[in-house]
């Protein structure tokens, strides 16, 4: 496994590369989620390029940059056991110069959901990937269904900006009590832990109603909201019911819909999703 530092090695690297590369960007304290979109990529691709950067332009001011949870040797060691080829992984002062003024922004679908809570984290988030696009020049990028609205987002940007590659959305890997994956799980306390599969529960419950006709998007959310306030300490920051598409609220639950929501337990935020088609 190769591990590389500058984008001029990186662009150098590539050259050399005449077969298939698939992109796996991360934030790196990695974990099975992670891992299964390398293993995706491994199946599909000749090549698979991880990167990891903890990008400071998709944290607000008061949001978790500092803190975000960083172990590179540990990363460095889960991608060789799974057979990666290279890890990019950049200083900041690579990826952004200090005269660094160009962003990518891509409207509507971002103005909602987690865009609304965080704002500037789109545009943030679409301005690394086009850059890691650019740097790396993949045949297949792969991304995770647990962030459902970046999914949605970086699909826009690859359609808008007509950038020639394959987008990959793998589905979300959970612990075993249902808890979806998380670098940031690791902010929970022993309490929180315990609590927080009821995101999934919830979800599950709405996925049974669905299953049994339930289209009414008001009672779902109500019957969610009654899931995590009764039986946790959690503050939910939205429930919806959209159009997994547009992301545009639906008043009638039908496919393919998705329901994402978002929890605050303490000073952490956890977001979850469940697909009906
Ligand atoms: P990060 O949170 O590190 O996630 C990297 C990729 O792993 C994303 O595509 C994310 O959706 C996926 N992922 C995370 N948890 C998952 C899970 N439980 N199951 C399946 N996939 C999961 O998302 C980012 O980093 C950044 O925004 C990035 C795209 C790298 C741009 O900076």
């Amino acid at each position: 496994m190769k591990t590389i530092k500058t984008i001029s090695d990186m662009r150098e690297a590539r050259r050399d590369i005449l077969d298939s590369v698939g992109l796996v960007p991360t934030m790196g304290y990695l974990h099975e989620g992670h891992l299964e979109l390398v293993r995706s990529s491994r199946r599909e691709n000749k090549y698979t390029v991880v990167s990891i950067f903890v990008n400071p332009t998709q944290f607000g001011p008061a949001e978790d940059f500092d803190r975000y949870p960083r172990d590179y040797p540990r990363d460095l060691a889960l991608l060789e056991r799974e057979k990666t080829d290279l890890v990019f992984i950049p200083s900041p002062d690579e990826i952004y110069q200090a005269d660094y003024n160009t962003w990518v922004e891509v409207k509507k679908v971002t103005d909602r959901l987690e865009g609304a809570i965080r704002p500037g984290h789109f545009r943030g988030v679409t301005t690394i990937v086009s850059k890691l696009f650019n740097i790396i020049k993949p045949s297949r990028a792969y991304f995770g269904q647990k962030d459902a609205q970046q999914c949605v987002v970086i699909q826009k940007m690859i359609r808008d900006l007509n950038i020639d590659l394959e987008m990959v959305v793998v589905p979300t890997v959970r612990e075993s009590d249902g808890l979806a994956m998380s670098s940031r799980n690791v902010y929970l306390s022993a309490e929180e832990r315990k609590q927080a599969p009821i995101l999934y529960k919830a979800l599950s419950t709405a996925h049974v109603m669905w299953s049994e006709g339930e289209r009414d998007s008001q009672r779902l959310r109500q019957a969610m909201t009654e899931i995590i306030q009764q039986n946790s300490s959690g503050k939910i920051d939205y429930i919806s019911v959209a159009s997994k598409l547009t992301l545009d609220e639906i008043e009638e639950a039908h496919p393919p819909a998705i329901i994402s929501l978002a929890v605050k337990f303490g000073n952490t935020r956890l977001i979850d999703n469940i697909i009906f088609e």
